[in-house]
């Protein structure tokens, strides 16, 4: 697969380093809703228990369905780019119970029959894609009482629904431009009541202590009965 985002997030993919060996707990897999490190809440977020079936939309170098998977879950990751999954690969070659694939979170959610007990996205395919399609297909795919919940940047004050992010590809190149969708957390609240989920929390974790003044929005929902 390759189209002009698969293309953007190859790009991406570049300038980011692979997950720590351990983190500052001494944890060889970790959960990480936040930009920061060692920093926010885990994986208990999702309510899963093993054997459970989770799916990550973009999930990027794999880091979090890895750990899911090692907690005993049935852990499916999807992405766009290629190279963000070889890295996944490489840098969780012996993980069991983790399945990774390439696609588009809108195809692979519109195509595919397994349902799920969570759905999550940490700075991923649910921040790149326009709610009013992802949701429904969202809600289609989880089982009655399953989580969904996802992470990114809050927005910037007055930049509100669809916004470009930019991908530096060098300093003689245009950047790559991808699309992105920003709220206020009411306003995530009331987009996921209006598309049937329930129990809604959507706030904006404070920064670690020190210079960075940036939180972290953690959005989450269930699906109701
Ligand atoms: C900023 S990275 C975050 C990766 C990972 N979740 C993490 O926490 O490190 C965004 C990821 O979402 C993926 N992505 C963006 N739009 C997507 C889509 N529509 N379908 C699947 N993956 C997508 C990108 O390829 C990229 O790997």
């Amino acid at each position: 697969m390759t189209d002009a985002r698969s293309a953007a997030w190859d790009i991406y993919s570049q300038s980011k380093p692979l997950r720590r060996r351990t983190n500052a707990r001494g944890e060889v897999t970790w959960f990480n809703w936040s930009q920061y490190p060692d920093h926010g809440p885990g994986a208990d977020v999702l309510k899963l228990k093993p054997g459970d079936r989770a799916l990550d939309l973009g999930c990027g170098s794999g880091g979090n369905a890895a750990h899911l998977a090692a907690l005993g879950m049935k852990s499916v990751g999807i992405d766009l780019s290629a190279r963000q999954l070889d890295k996944a690969r490489e840098r969780w070659p012996d993980v069991d119970g983790m399945d990774l694939h390439q696609a588009d979170a809108l195809t692979y959610l519109g195509d595919t029959c397994p349902t799920f007990d969570a759905v999550y996205s940490v700075f991923g395919a649910a921040w790149f894609t326009d709610p009013v399609v992802l949701l429904p297909l969202v809600h289609a795919r989880l089982k009655t009482g399953g989580v969904f919940a996802f992470s990114q940047r809050p927005p910037v004050e007055g930049c509100y629904g669809c916004q470009a992010s930019y991908i530096p590809r060098g300093p003689d190149e245009d950047p790559a431009v991808v699309r992105r969708w920003d709220h206020e957390p009411d306003a995530w609240v009331l987009i996921l009541h209006e598309h049937g989920f329930v129990d809604v929390s959507a706030s904006v974790l404070a920064p670690p202590p020190g210079k960075r003044r940036t939180g972290t929005l953690l959005v989450r929902a269930v699906r109701r009965g």
